[in-house]
């Protein structure tokens, strides 16, 4: 079953995350690089913007119930100044991938998007990140563009 998210399951949207993004968050590889620099893990990054897509459009953060158990989720962001729906996280713990349900929770995101009149949908997607890149690509969705991600210490920069 597919659901909207309940406030109150905040925080097991994020202990999925925690699972599952270890590979594609920018702000683990950050991490991975200059540890742990701003003093905040990687995850509570990750928390912050989850926290953000329930409280900016909480009827869009979809949930897919296995056994009484949140297997995966998503989240939608809906732009009606420029007419564009984004799906800034889609999730499915390890358990459970490979069975159909990413498909399922982007078919139901998608619906929704359409659904609230719009006529543009985006997902960003990483680079090495073939899995969700070939989901998306299945759906449709073609690549516009490709983006770097650079970062430095402040302490590395020489100033003037
Ligand atoms: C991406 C993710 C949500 C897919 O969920 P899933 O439930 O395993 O996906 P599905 O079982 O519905 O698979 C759908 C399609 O995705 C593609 N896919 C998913 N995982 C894949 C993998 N590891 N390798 C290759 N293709 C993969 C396939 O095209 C598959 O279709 P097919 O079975 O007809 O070939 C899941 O792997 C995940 O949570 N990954 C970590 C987080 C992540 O990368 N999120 C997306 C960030 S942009």
């Amino acid at each position: 079953m597919i659901r909207t998210a309940k406030p109150e399951e905040l925080d097991a949207l994020i202990e999925i995350i925690r699972i599952t993004f270890e590979k594609v968050s920018i702000d683990k590889s950050i991490e991975d690089h200059f540890g742990q620099l701003t003093g905040m893990p990687w995850i509570d990054r990750k928390a912050a913007d989850i926290r953000r897509d329930l409280a900016q459009n909480p009827q869009g953060v979809f949930v897919k119930v296995v056994d009484e158990k949140i297997a995966g989720f998503i989240t939608t962001a809906i732009d009606r100044d420029f007419s564009t729906g984004r799906i800034p996280h889609l999730a499915v713990l390890p358990e459970y991938q490979g069975k159909g349900i990413g498909k399922e929770l982007l078919h139901y995101a998608l619906q929704y998007i359409k659904a609230s009149g719009m006529k543009l949908m985006r997902i960003e997607v990483l680079a090495h990140n073939k899995g969700a890149f070939k989901l998306y690509r299945e759906f449709g969705f073609e690549e516009v563009s490709a983006q770097l991600h650079l970062a430095m210490p402040v302490s590395k920069y020489k100033s003037l």
